[in-house]
This record gives structure tokens, C-alpha cells and sequence, in this order.
């Protein structure tokens, strides 16, 4: 069972509580990266806490969850390595998993139901990448930097 590092921001911490029970239930090891209240925290801050975490293990993921989801989706994928996406359906968590082999999932908890948000990380963690002609796509990625 691969580790599943999960933080939010202040919008996320109900959204976070009701997947960490979900999570467990699903027979994985959830580990909580906080915040464990509504307190004001910004983002990026918490984006960057559990990339740190995820460098420790490669084979894990991370799931992290604002607002909209937008704003920890932007903050995560500024790190190497990453590909974090942003799913707002069930349907986008196979592709953004299958296709893109997504190792960071981003929600938002103001924009998708609490029920959609459980049906999402359920697809995204089930689904393996498909290998194939998508490894050589996301080989490319390796290439893409500051230049055009
Ligand atoms: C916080 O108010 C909100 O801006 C944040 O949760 C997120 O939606 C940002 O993208």
C-alpha cells in the first residue's frame, strides 16, 4: 500500500477530515499534514510542507485540498516531479491517474461537493497509469522548463 500524505488549507480541513476516514476505511495509512483547525493558513504554505514529505518516499502521493482547488494545484506543480491535478469529477481522477499518472490530487472544497470529493479520491486512488504511449508523453515533460 503506497503512503498517502494529505493537507489542506483552512477552506479544506472538513473536506480533509471526512477522506482521512474514508482513506482509513479503504484500508490505507492516510498521513495527516494538518491543519487540524479553520485558522487562516495560506496554501502554497501547505502545498510546499507535503512535496517535502513525498520526496521521502517516491512511491507515494499526496492529496491536497483549498477553495477551489486552483491555488494548491498551481503551488504543487512548480516542483520537479510533480504532476498535480485538479479534479472537480470522478471521471477526471481515472484520466488525470491513468493517462497523466497524476501523483498529486487537488480538490476544492468550496466548489465540489463533500460526496463528489470522496467518489474523486476513490477513482484517483484505484486506478493505475496505463504505462504505454503515456510514459514517453510524460517523458517530455522532463524537457519543458523556463524557455519555450
Ligand atoms: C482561501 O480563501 C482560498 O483562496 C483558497 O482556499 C484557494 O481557493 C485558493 O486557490
Amino acid at each position: 500500500m503506497m503512503g498517502v500524505f494529505i493537507a489542506s488549507d483552512h477552506a479544506g480541513v472538513g473536506a480533509k477530515k471526512i477522506l482521512l476516514q474514508h482513506l482509513q476505511k479503504w484500508g490505507h495509512k492516510p498521513i495527516d499534514l494538518g491543519p487540524g483547525t479553520e485558522e487562516r493558513i495560506d496554501y502554497p504554505l501547505k502545498a510546499q510542507e507535503l512535496i517535502s514529505q513525498m520526496t521521502v518516499d517516491p512511491n507515494c502521493c499526496g492529496i491536497l485540498i483549498c477553495g477551489t482547488g486552483i491555488g494548491m494545484s498551481m503551488a504543487a506543480n512548480r516542483y520537479r516531479g510533480i504532476r498535480a491535478a485538479l479534479c472537480t469529477t470522478a471521471e477526471q481522477a481515472k484520466m488525470a491517474k491513468g493517462h497523466n499518472d497524476s501523483n498529486v490530487l487537488c480538490l476544492g472544497a468550496r466548489v465540489t461537493s463533500e460526496e463528489e470529493i470522496v467518489e474523486i479520491v476513490k477513482a484517483w486512488i484505484e486506478t493505475p497509469f496505463e504505462g504505454g504511449r503515456h510514459t514517453h508523453r510524460l517523458s517530455l515533460f522532463t524537457n519543458l522548463g523556463s524557455e519555450p
